[in-house]
């Protein structure tokens, strides 16, 4: 249920806005590890050659390099981090800190994993979308911005309101029968504003502990899609062959904008819409905090703690004969761009990596004074003096001319008072909606059996495990979140069996893992893996953070039993 659950606070989030594309579809694309390309003081749009101002997380080709040309990701990647070979293009946000509120010392929040989302929104039958020409550079936010913006919901058209407010952090929970954010938040002040309308969602970082079922605090930030394609004759090169005047709209400010009511302006082409979602293991700090304080311990990379200043960038490095194949033939809704037809997908079990160019301590291992960088961090979350934070921060230098970053402004219509849990409050929907129907489903009386499905010759079902909640705890370890599409038993154990596993587990009814042991794992009872699979209600895929895991019985396989066994009796003898 990753993938549907993501695709749900995708779709609601951009239905946060009022504006909705009367045609199109969307896929999602995935990343193949879950470890990012690199995370370090990188950034070639706006600090090309130098050391950006602050530690980024960075997905894609490995073509990626302190400054680059624009032929760059797509020619000199030899892989992605994307699972379709054909995107070698870079995707990236700022990283996260923990700030342990009694010693003040920084500690690396876990990279969890990046979906991006390509929604291709047309107003009719003949709205063109053009895939991204090699080396065009988009990114939004304000990384400078410290106060709250004039609206918790997004806006990312036009005729939402005049002022876009194109990032967010999603907080889900289990339990949302408090606010996420302070109570006396107003929706224009205070301690991270909730949204009125998304209720897992909203601008600056959560009041709260983010523990939903399905994931910890994740970034959300929809990129602009309409792009000056102008070209000048004059301009081409080999590294620019059609002779494009604005491939850097971080250099020629207001050539990349939000459309209004989905159309773009005169001579600007309509690229499609990302919405990126960052998910960062912030779980683990839970008992390191106490909410409800007016004050949380969460700090970006840039020395933000208010979390409002939330930016993303790409660079495309898209074949772009592949993307427009996609944008043109591809109607997968929330499955991923390689179920799309005519693509070609990495190999299961492909890594990519590129060494950071900054070598420097990021604070994974043991806790900082500083953070990379040096950002000065404001001592109060929500109420930090605009700038103040910005000055030695070189990205903040120049903010998205695309995006004002007013603050709280009297005109800013009134939010509406929904009270929070009421029916009106249809984001709860969207934030509950996986976990309420997984226990929906398990309730039901057409319960899946969770003693094991059939689901290949020779692989029978070892039980239901435990499963760690980071990467680097995480019991299956040799490929995270596979990409079988909707996932069940049955094809999470046929393609791991392909790719050369002898373990399979399924989670969440919708997360496939392969490997061939288990690490430290506590076996379950069966009735902790009951959410009904996400491609086959029939069978039961795992649940909260249990895996239901299935092992091959075939001669190799029998040493994945020895290793369960040998691993049974370790746990058993703890
Ligand atoms: C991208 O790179 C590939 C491989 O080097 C090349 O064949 C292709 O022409 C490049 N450009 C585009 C737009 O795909
Ligand atoms: C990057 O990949 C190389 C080659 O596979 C590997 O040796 C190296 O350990 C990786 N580095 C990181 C930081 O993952
Ligand atoms: C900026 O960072 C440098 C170190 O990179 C530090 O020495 C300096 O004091 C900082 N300046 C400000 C204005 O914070």
């Amino acid at each position: 249920m990753h993938f549907s659950r993501s695709a749900l606070l995708g779709a609601f989030a951009t239905s946060a806005s009022a504006f909705e594309a009367p045609m199109g579809t969307f896929s999602v694309n995935h990343f193949i590890q879950a470890d990012a390309l690199v995370i370090g003081r990188m950034d070639p749009i706006v600090s090309p050659g130098v050391a950006s101002g602050h530690v980024h997380a960075v997905q894609g080709g490995n073509g990626f390099a302190l400054s680059m040309t624009n032929q760059q990701a797509n020619s000199s990647s030899t892989c992605t981090t994307a699972y379709l070979t054909g995107d070698k293009s870079n995707y990236w946000t700022p990283a996260l800190y923990f700030q342990d509120p009694t010693t003040k010392k920084l500690e690396a929040v876990e990279f969890d994993y990046m979906n991006v989302y390509y929604f291709f929104d047309k107003v009719d039958a003949d709205d063109k979308i053009i895939a991204f020409p090699p080396g065009l550079r988009i990114l939004t936010g304000d990384p400078s911005l410290r106060s709250p913006p004039v609206t918790p919901e997004l806006i990312t058209d036009y005729s939402d309101g005049p002022v876009i407010q194109p990032v967010q952090w999603g907080c889900p929970r289990v339990d949302t029968s408090t606010p996420l954010y302070e109570a006396d938040s107003d929706g224009l002040h205070g301690y991270g504003i909730g949204s009125k309308v998304m209720l897992a969602q909203g601008v600056g970082f959560s009041d709260k502990n983010c523990d939903g079922l399905y994931s910890p605090m994740l970034a959300e930030i929809t990129m602009p899609s309409c792009w000056n394609s102008a070209t000048d004759p004059s301009l081409v090169t080999a590294d620019n062959p059609q002779g494009y005047k604005y491939l850097d709209t971080f250099t020629n400010k207001g050539t990349m904008v939000y459309p209004t009511k989905g159309v773009c302006p005169t001579g600007f082409s309509k690229v499609p819409r990302m919405f990126y979602e960052v998910y960062w293991q912030t779980t683990k700090f839970a008992s390191r905090w106490t909410p409800g304080q007016k004050s949380q311990p969460f700090v970006l990379a840039n020395g933000d703690p208010t979390g409002y200043s939330l930016h993303a960038d790409f660079i495309a490095g898209w074949d772009t004969e592949v993307l427009q194949n996609i944008i043109d033939n591809c109607n997968t809704g929330d499955r991923a761009t390689d179920t799309c037809p005519g693509v070609t997908s990495n190999p299961a079990g492909t890594k990519c990596n590129v060494t950071n160019a900054i070598p420097e301590d990021l604070g994974t291992t043991t806790p900082l004074d500083q953070l990379p960088g040096n950002n000065p961090i404001p001592t109060a979350w929500g109420i930090a003096p605009s700038g103040a934070t910005a000055a030695n921060d070189s990205s903040s230098a120049a903010p998205m001319a695309t995006f004002s970053s007013a603050a709280a402004s009297s005109s800013a219509p009134a939010p509406t008072s929904a009270p929070i849990g009421s029916s009106l409050a249809v984001g709860v929907v969207a934030a509950t909606a996986s976990s309420a129907s997984a226990s929906t489903i398990t309730a039901s009386s057409s319960s899946p059996s969770t003693t094991g499905s059939s689901v290949a010759s020779g692989w029978s079902y070892s039980g239901c495990y435990q499963d760690g909640n980071t990467a680097s705890t995480r019991v299956l370890t040799g490929i995270t979140f596979a990409n079988v599409g909707a996932v069940s038993n049955t094809n999470c154990v046929a393609y791991c069996a392909q790719a050369g596993y002898s373990m399979a587990g399924t989670e969440y009814g919708g997360q496939c893992f392969c490997g061939n042991s288990l690490s430290t794992s506590t076996k379950l009872a069966d009735s902790s893996c009951a959410t009904a699979c996400e491609g086959d209600a029939s069978q039961t895929c795992g649940g909260s953070w249990s895996l239901s895991v299935y092992s091959n019985a075939a001669p190799k396989v029998k040493r994945a039993e020895g290793h369960l066994r040998r691993h049974l009796q370790r746990v058993n003898s703890v």
